[in-house]
């Protein structure tokens, strides 16, 4: 039995007041302790905030990306893994499509990204997800294992994957829960046959892409679907609760 997780990803969003009511209205959710593993991910200038708005103790703080050298430099712009580290961080994202395709960084970049959050003792959120293009032309399969397998992960127990067809991603058009499953258990077989059976049982893989709280129950009982990884609706504290209440009744 796999502990769901389930992250916020907040991206680029938000205010000094927006952050501080949110913060307060998430405080206000049943507690997740030993049954749902909670992140939420700021954008880094706002990271030191939620810190100081003592975010439920239950829930944890993520970074959305980090630079390629463990303990930066003249990178300007970008953020640590020890600078993570050094403010208690210890989770972060890493590849989100929105870092491929609008900052157009590579498989390489990210391996690297893999390599210094690993050294650094950083849990990963991992992501991967086909184009609408890449679905059309049968590739999806391809597509996501190769972008799994490019990861060049090393440490298996600290690594989340997320699973976000790029179609999918704040376009209200989420994956049918079989879709869902189907590109779910095709990375699991991947570590299966590439991994171990024990990770292959181990790894959870999110999913996200237009999560909200009408879809989360039916695609949490899925069954390789061990949770989600949310943008838009992870900023409306309702919503939110709502989806981290999806992960809870899926372990009771
Ligand atoms: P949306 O939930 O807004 O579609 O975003 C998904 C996502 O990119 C989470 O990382």
């Amino acid at each position: 039995m796999r502990t769901p997780y389930i992250g916020g990803n907040w991206k680029c969003n938000g205010t000094v007041e927006s952050i501080k009511q949110l913060v307060q209205d998430l405080n206000q959710g049943p507690s997740t302790e030993g049954k749902v593993e909670v992140i939420v991910a700021p954008s880094s200038i706002h990271i030191g905030l939620v810190q100081s708005l003592n975010l439920r103790k239950d829930w944890k703080i993520s970074a959305q990306n980090i630079v390629q050298e463990k303990n930066g430099g003249a990178f300007t712009g970008e953020i640590s893994a020890s600078m993570l580290k050094d403010l208690g961080i210890d989770s972060t994202l890493l590849g989100h499509s929105e870092r491929r395709h609008v900052f157009g960084e590579s498989n390489t970049v990210i391996a690297k990204k893999v390599k210094v959050s690993e050294e650094v003792g950083l849990t990963i959120i991992g992501c991967v997800g086909e184009t609408l293009e890449e679905r059309e032309r049968g590739e999806t399969n391809q597509v996501i294992t190769s972008q799994l397998k490019d990861f060049n992960v090393t440490n298996w127990d600290k690594f989340v994957i997320a699973y976000e067809p790029v179609w999918a991603i704040g376009t209200g058009k989420t994956a049918s829960p079989q879709q869902a499953q189907e590109a779910h258990k095709v990375l699991r077989d991947w570590l299966a046959d590439n991994v171990n059976s024990e990770v292959a049982q181990k790894v959870r893989i999110i999913y996200g892409g237009s999560v909200n709280s009408a879809n989360s129950d039916e695609l949490i009982k899925q069954p390789d679907i061990d949770g989600f990884l949310v943008g838009g609706a992870s900023l409306k504290s309702k919503d939110f609760l709502s989806i981290v209440n999806s992960g809870l009744k899926s372990v009771e």
